[in-house]
């Protein structure tokens, strides 16, 4: 359908506009997730691309996480969530990247005194002021991820105008995080957030901490998240030195 449509061809970028317009497909949903790829055949006689064109652009998007390869069986839309590692990209971001819109329901939103904790992980003197996100956040009406957030008060003076997107709204502000440090531990979710997630009490969740700082070394944000252990892979590239 799209596909076929896209001016996927000409060389030498082929295997790019290839790559961006399997994504398109996959972000309109003209492909549901655990639906099947044509097969790489099929894929390069419709197209008039070569076979290697094609495998190039397909393999791109297995590494981004956004389909899996079964041997033998051939190429998915991937179900689970799988998020790489290596990127510093938002939940928005991720998620709206697989076509699905996701939103937040917040529990607090407010400018409150940095605790000791959040003193040293932010790197602020006490007493400082801070804005404190606490939200769960959906997509398609399932909660996948419960989310604490803190962000000084000199770069987010009225939390109350992150409406979905924190780091949209930190792009706004000229403060857009770039560059992470993240830690990812494994949990068992304990009764309350496991009543949020929808999950038994005690199923498997992903307890993550980022802190993320601007180029001139200031941290923006420190997020404690518990992402649901049922949906969420976390992937990374790995290299030699
Ligand atoms: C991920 C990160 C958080 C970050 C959030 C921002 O979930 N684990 O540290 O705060 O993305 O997402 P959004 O911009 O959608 O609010």
């Amino acid at each position: 359908r799209r596909l076929s449509r896209d001016p996927a061809t000409s060389q030498p970028l082929a295997y790019l506009r290839l790559r961006r317009a399997i994504r398109n497909v996959v972000e309109h949903r003209d492909i549901e997730p655990g639906q099947a790829l044509p097969s790489e055949r099929d894929l390069s006689r419709l197209l008039q691309l070569s076979r290697v064109t094609v495998r190039k652009a397909i393999s791109g998007l297995v590494e981004e996480g956004l389909l899996n390869q079964r041997h033998g069986a051939g190429t998915f839309v991937a179900e689970r969530i799988i998020k790489p590692m290596s990127r510093l990209t938002s939940f928005t971001e991720d998620l709206r990247a697989r076509g699905l819109n996701p939103r937040s329901e917040f529990s607090e939103r407010i400018i409150g005194e940095v605790t000791p904790e959040e003193s040293m992980a932010l790197n602020l003197s006490p007493g400082v002021l801070v804005a404190r996100l606490h939200r769960v956040r959906y997509a398609k009406e399932e909660p996948l991820a419960i989310e604490r957030s803190v962000v000084p008060a000199s770069i987010l003076p009225d939390p109350t105008i992150v409406q979905d997107s924190l780091y949209q709204i930190l792009e706004t502000l000229g403060a857009r995080p770039r560059r992470a440090l993240q830690r990812l531990r494994a949990v068992s979710l304990g009764a309350q957030q496991a009543r949020l997630l929808h999950v038994p009490a005690g199923s498997a969740g992903l307890n993550i901490e980022r802190r993320s700082f601007l180029d001139d070394g200031r941290v923006v944000e420190f997020t404690t998240s518990w992402y649901r252990g049922d949906i969420y892979d976390f992937v990374a590239e790995l290299q030699t030195d």
